[in-house]
């Protein structure tokens, strides 16, 4: 990049950091949002982001691209959305009705979806007349520091992924999976053991 378009870009971001924090976000020093996030919070609820994390909102600064916007929700008011230091998100979706946590140095590939909730009641009778299912605190989704989820994976609730882990591209986590491990798949399982 030029020294102008250097410029642009971080004026971009200032500007598109700024608009998070008047949506009501915590934002830490250092953060940069390439691109602008869809963000919205339940009154009542919480969202933070650690010092040095980007958020990659435009496919101009990814090298894969992103279908979309990085998308930051909570949809009651007890949720939490905590975000740790130095992460790196690239289009993905963070959408809690509990809470996520993600710790530090935590990247997710493009497109990765983190969702606590299931959304509609699973039994068919309910689900038309009701709306978002009671969520308990075993449905939060917690990522440790410096796990590496890739593209397009999903990850639902109750799920936590332990210290520095990878989870391969597209797959679907809907069981925890332990710390220094590679896994993959859906659902995803685990591969082999980092160091291997
Ligand atoms: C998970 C990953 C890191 C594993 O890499 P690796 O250790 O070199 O593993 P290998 O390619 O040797 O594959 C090992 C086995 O896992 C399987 N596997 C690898 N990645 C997989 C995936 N994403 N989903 C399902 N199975 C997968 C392979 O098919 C292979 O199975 P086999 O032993 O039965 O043949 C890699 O495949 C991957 O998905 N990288 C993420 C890339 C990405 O999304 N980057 C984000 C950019 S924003």
């Amino acid at each position: 990049m030029s020294i102008v378009q250097d410029y642009v870009a971080g004026a971009l971001s200032r500007l598109n950091t700024q608009m998070l924090k008047r949506t009501g976000v915590s934002v830490g020093p250092g953060v940069r949002c390439h691109g602008r996030p869809l963000v919205s919070l339940a009154s009542g609820s919480s969202v933070s982001i650690g010092p040095g994390t980007t958020l990659i909102s435009s496919s101009k600064r990814t090298d894969l691209g992103v279908s979309r916007p990085v998308i930051i929700r909570t949809l009651t008011s007890e949720a939490r959305i905590r975000i740790g230091a130095d992460c790196g998100l690239s289009g993905s979706t963070l959408c809690a009705a509990i809470g996520i946590e993600l710790g530090n140095r935590v990247l997710l590939g493009a497109d990765v979806m983190l969702v606590d909730t299931d959304f509609h009641i699973v039994d068919a009778v309910p689900r038309r007349h009701q709306g978002l299912p009671p969520s308990y605190t075993k449905d939060m989704i917690r990522i440790a520091d410096d796990v590496f989820i890739g593209a397009r994976s999903i990850v639902l609730k109750g799920v936590s992924v332990g210290a520095g882990s990878v989870i391969g591209a597209g797959s679907v986590v809907s069981r925890s999976i332990p710390g220094g491990v590679v896994a993959a798949g859906n659902p995803a399982r685990v591969l082999r053991p980092l160091s291997a």
